[in-house]
């Protein structure tokens, strides 16, 4: 059954990659493609992607909204209104706690019932509520590489809880979206590597709500494109190395499509950049273990766990569009 999406936002980043993605996949067509601003024509013609009419939703299957967090409240209560399941790449629905929101957003909530409603979409972790949801608040791209080994590990109560989780992230430029800005520039960021949003990033929070406890996380701005590489230092509890960490890490993820848990070196950006895999490798160093995680942000962190999410809304095999 072929069934049909829109992209709000398929003019930037997200919605770009996520058309990339679903020219792949074999039931779903981005029948409805969306911008904020009147739509443009390039030399070809029109491009396709059309001003924004939430009305128009009616006209498809499922929507994703790849807009900045804030604009995607209102979009999503009208998908969900006009009875379309939702996945929302931005932070809009990602924090439960509206309070929390506001603080680290600096904006109230537009949709605090709706918040209630929506389901945190880490796939490997929540596939079973996923299914059955009407919206989904895709994770953040520095969590998803951060989530995805540390969990199993907590699961397991295999680490320490007195000693601190410190997770040092780096990311391509595009995780900054299109829009350039003084420290995203190129001029900024072509022949320098630079350290920002230490101990204030806002991604901090959803990676502490999820986890269940404080992480010390520390965003690096790369000079590449794409890709995002965390280096995670834990202390696992009653003296158990690496070896022990790796085989839980393996054991959770051995029959997952998306996650490659290494039993030999580190993963680097160029094994995951384009895909929608997570690739984590672990080591013992001196009195911690240390965990290297990689993703592509826009695919893994962003437009290809979408698609894995919106498969399973509309009953398609999860790695339809990702392999
Ligand atoms: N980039 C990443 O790696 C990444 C990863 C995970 C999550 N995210 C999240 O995904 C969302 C999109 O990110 P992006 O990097 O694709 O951003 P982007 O490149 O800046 O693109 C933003 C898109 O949203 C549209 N837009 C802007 N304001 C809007 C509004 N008020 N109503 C409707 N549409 C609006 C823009 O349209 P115009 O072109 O007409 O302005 C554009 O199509 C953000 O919330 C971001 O935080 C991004």
């Amino acid at each position: 059954v072929n069934k049909s999406v829109a992209i709000v936002g398929a003019s930037g980043y997200t919605g770009t990659e996520l058309q990339r993605l679903l020219a792949q996949h074999a039931h779903l067509e981005a029948t409805l493609l969306m911008r904020s601003r009147a739509a443009r024509t390039d030399e070809s013609g029109s491009t396709g992607v059309q001003p924004l009419d939430p009305a128009r939703f009616e006209e498809v299957h499922g929507v994703f909204l790849c807009t900045p967090h804030g604009a995607a409240s209102e979009l999503a209560a009208a998908a969900v209104a006009a009875g379309k399941p939702v996945v929302d790449l931005s932070a809009d629905f990602r924090l439960r706690d509206p309070k929390l929101f506001a603080s680290t957003y600096g904006q109230e909530h537009r949709a605090p019932d709706l918040l209630r409603r929506a389901v945190y979409g880490l796939t490997e972790h929540n596939r079973e509520a996923i299914a059955k949801a009407t919206l989904v608040a895709n994770p953040g791209c520095y969590p998803t590489s951060i989530l995805l080994p540390l969990l199993p590990l907590l699961q397991q109560g295999l680490l320490d809880d007195t000693a601190p989780l410190i997770a040092d992230s780096k990311s391509g430029v595009s995780g900054a979206g299109k829009q350039p800005n003084e420290r995203t520039h190129f001029g900024n960021v072509h022949d320098n590597f630079l350290a920002y949003g230490i101990g204030t990033h806002r991604h901090a929070p959803e990676i502490s709500q999820e986890l269940g406890r404080a992480v010390v996380f520390t965003p690096h701005l790369l000079p590449t494109f794409r890709g995002i590489l965390s280096t995670i230092y834990v202390t696992p509890s009653n003296g158990n190395r690496a070896e022990t960490v790796r085989n839980c890490l393996h054991e959770r993820y051995r029959s997952e499509p998306f996650v490659k848990v290494y039993q030999t070196g580190a993963p680097e950006l160029h094994d995951v950049q384009r895909s929608n895999q997570c690739h984590i490798s672990v080591h013992d160093s001196g009195p911690v273990v240390v965990i290297v995680s990689a993703i592509d942000n826009l695919v893994k962190g962003a437009s290809g766990q979408a698609l894995q999410n919106m498969n399973l809304l509309l009953g398609y095999d999860e790695t339809e569009g990702l392999t």
